[in-house]
């Protein structure tokens, strides 16, 4: 019966919820939403998420703000910037308190307020990935004191890659840095690296030049001594095409695979992004955050992603609801998913309507 009548409201709420039955209580659920196959394909904004978002901004039974954040694995810029040009292009206000992106984490690395000595704020690093510098801007707005790109090295020596002139823009992005003085810690893939052979060259360098200045070359690297980070495993993900393409975790495959070639071994690493529970922690107390001032406290979590591997695995791994939609990398024509949801939806305004009705169940 229920599922009768939740449908048939369900239908009518599409355009209007009417004040069918009365709910004494605040929203009994919170959202958070992937961003990628989900809300957009490449820059398009899915018409479904404007629905969606209408649901969770008062057309719903509780006619009040349902809280939600954006947790994305994508990046690059500062989460202030992406959180103002997504509100513009869903229509609805996303603060930068809502918006959780792959290497907002790394925040609390580069001031360990816990544990000052482990702050890696005076650190030398060198920040991979993103147009031009834009994710040294990122990174020194999270405290990193010393922020170099492969631009700068590549500006500093031409021949440490022989195969990439700089353009004008590179150039101009670059800061002026004698590598030969310093001795750079930590490795910060914060983004897609728009120049993967590049890359993969100067990180190698990087680590093992340590403890010494690049350019000086040690045969063995069993010190680990340089801190390397990937901030998003996702080997592939949906953008414009109509096939997924390669991401962040395919570029460090990669890497490992030269660096294993060159050296014998893989590099250790430390991976944040979804599906790693530091990311859904922090997504937790951000929603916390939000509706710590409500009477009532959403009793359940609901995830939409459209990516198994980290959207759905994540969920799950964090005791929440998770809602696999179709419109992203998850194709139902290639069997059933990696990571088992509670549910299988079209788009992310099934998604919606889907959760609000497993909220309801009593
Ligand atoms: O580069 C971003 C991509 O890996 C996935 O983004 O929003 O689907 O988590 P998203
Ligand atoms: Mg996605």
């Amino acid at each position: 019966m229920l599922l009768v009548q939740s449908f048939l409201f369900r239908r009518s709420a599409r355009r209007i919820y009417g004040p069918s039955r009365p709910y004494t209580t605040g929203p009994p659920l919170a959202f958070v939403f992937d961003i990628d196959g989900v809300l957009l394909r490449g820059e398009d904004v899915f018409p479904q998420a404007r629905r969606a978002l209408d649901v969770l901004h008062g057309n719903n039974p509780w006619k009040s703000k349902i809280p939600f954040i954006l947790m994305t694995n994508g990046g690059g810029v500062k989460e202030s910037l992406r959180a103002t040009l997504l509100s513009r292009q869903l229509g609805y206000e996303i603060r930068p308190d809502q918006y959780l992106q792959s290497h907002t984490v790394l925040r609390s690395l580069a001031s360990d307020a816990e544990d000052p000595s482990r702050s890696k704020s005076d650190s030398h690093i060198l920040v991979i990935g993103g147009v031009g510098d834009s994710v040294r801007d990122v990174a020194e707005s999270y405290g990193f004191k010393n922020v170099h790109t492969s631009l700068d090295v590549l500006a500093w020596n031409p021949s440490i890659w022989p195969f990439h002139q700089l353009s004008d823009s590179e150039l101009d992005s670059t800061r002026n840095t004698d590598f030969s003085s310093i001795c750079v810690d930590s490795v910060f893939v914060f983004h897609d690296p728009r120049n993967w052979a590049l890359d993969i060259q100067v990180m190698t360098d990087v680590i093992r030049s340590y403890p010494n200045s690049l350019g000086s070359y040690n045969r063995s690297v069993s010190n680990h001594g340089v801190d390397l980070h990937f901030t998003n495993p996702d080997l592939l993900w949906r953008a414009h095409y109509q096939v997924p393409r390669f991401g962040q975790g395919a570029f460090r495959q990669a890497f490992q695979a030269v660096f294993r070639a060159a050296t014998g071994a893989e590099y250790p690493y430390i991976q944040y992004g979804k599906p790693s529970r530091l990311t859904y922690d922090y997504g937790t107390s951000m929603l916390k955050a939000q509706y710590l001032s409500q009477t009532s406290h959403p009793s359940k979590m609901f995830m939409v992603g459209d990516n198994p591997e980290s959207d759905i695995a994540g969920a799950n791994g964090a005791g929440w609801h998770s809602l696999l939609v179709e419109t992203g990398v998850y194709d139902p024509s290639l069997g059933p998913p990696t990571h088992t949801p509670t549910a299988i939806v079209k788009d992310v305004e099934e998604a919606v309507y889907r959760a609000i009705e497993i909220a309801n169940v009593k």
